[in-house]
């Protein structure tokens, strides 16, 4: 281990801990010298990633929680808070995806999403600001994705909730510029992790499938290794992931040309549009 990495000692508490980014971010902190938090809904997972953990393992404290339940959030806040009676990194990772059209999403899924996506990452952020505001110090790491710049079709609340948290926290990093606060928002790309799988319906129901895309896309350990060294250097905002991020180009450069190749068939779209410009 690095005895001058930045994270030595540095206690992180990673959301969706049990498996895909999060896990990987926790095997990536861990190797770092982090003391970790990890959190979601299933404990059993959540045992077996810190019994993996290269690095101060029996330090990790497990803390179970349902984002989507907020009332409990708060609690859970000093909960985290009392285990090493600080936090330096809240690394607001869990979220879940939708795969369906707009139309056939009911809206309690809709409202599922944004309370599981964006209001548990407000309302935890809100709860650790007064901690971090006292300490001077602080660290908030979002991790969004593609779908919070621009929309394809089936994900409509996914979008909305990726969105949202560009909204508030872009707002925030403005109001907590004098704090020594950092904010750092992640935007992934297509990272092989089994997203889609755990994906819900408009039923309700997950999908069950990972995508094909999902199957070969950018290595999940990869993009852990650099979304740790983004935060290091206290980026405001990185893309992580391969060439799809060159979409993001396109947005800036011509939204309109960019809805163009989404409208029907996205991924078939951006396969085309990466070979006429030589990426593939
Ligand atoms: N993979 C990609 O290509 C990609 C691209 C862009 C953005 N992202 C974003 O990256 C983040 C991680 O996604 P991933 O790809 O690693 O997917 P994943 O493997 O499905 O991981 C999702 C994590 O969120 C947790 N979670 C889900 N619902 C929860 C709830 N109600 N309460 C607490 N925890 C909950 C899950 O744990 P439990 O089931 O144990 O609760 C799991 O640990 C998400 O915010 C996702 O939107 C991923």
């Amino acid at each position: 281990m690095d005895k001058n990495s930045p994270f030595l000692n540095k206690v992180i508490w990673i959301t969706g801990a049990s498996s895909g980014i999060g896990e990987a971010l926790s095997y990536e902190f861990s190797k770092r010298g982090a003391f970790l938090i990890l959190s979601s809904r299933s404990e059993s997972k959540l045992l077996e990633v810190k019994k993996n953990l290269p690095l101060n393992k029996d330090k990790a404290k497990v803390l179970p929680l349902d984002l989507e339940q907020l009332n409990e959030l708060v609690k859970k806040v000093e909960k985290a808070l009392s285990f090493f009676g600080k936090i330096d990194f809240f690394i607001s990772n869990a979220g879940v995806a939708v795969k369906d059209f707009a139309l056939n999403t009911p809206l309690e899924i809709d409202v599922k999403l944004m309370n599981i996506n964006y209001f548990s990452s407000i309302l935890i952020s809100k709860a650790l600001l007064p901690h971090f505001i006292k300490r001077n110090a602080g660290h908030i790491v979002v991790t969004s994705s593609l779908s919070g710049k621009y929309g394809v079709p089936k994900i409509a609340s996914y979008a909305a909730s990726k969105h949202a948290l560009h909204g508030f926290y872009e707002t925030l990093r403005s109001e907590i510029v004098n704090y020594n606060i950092f904010l750092s928002i992640i935007i992934p790309g297509i990272i092989k992790t089994e997203i889609t799988a755990h994906a819900l319906t408009g039923s309700g129901n997950k999908f069950g499938k990972i995508d094909k895309t999902f199957q070969t896309a950018y290595p999940v350990d990869k993009a852990a290794t650099k979304i740790a060294d983004a935060v290091m250097k206290r980026k405001e905002s990185a893309f992580i992931g391969g060439s799809e991020g060159v979409t993001l180009f396109l947005n800036r450069l011509s939204p309109w040309l960019l809805r163009r190749f989404i409208r029907n068939h996205p991924l078939k779209k951006m396969r085309q549009l990466k070979r006429a410009i030589g990426l593939n």
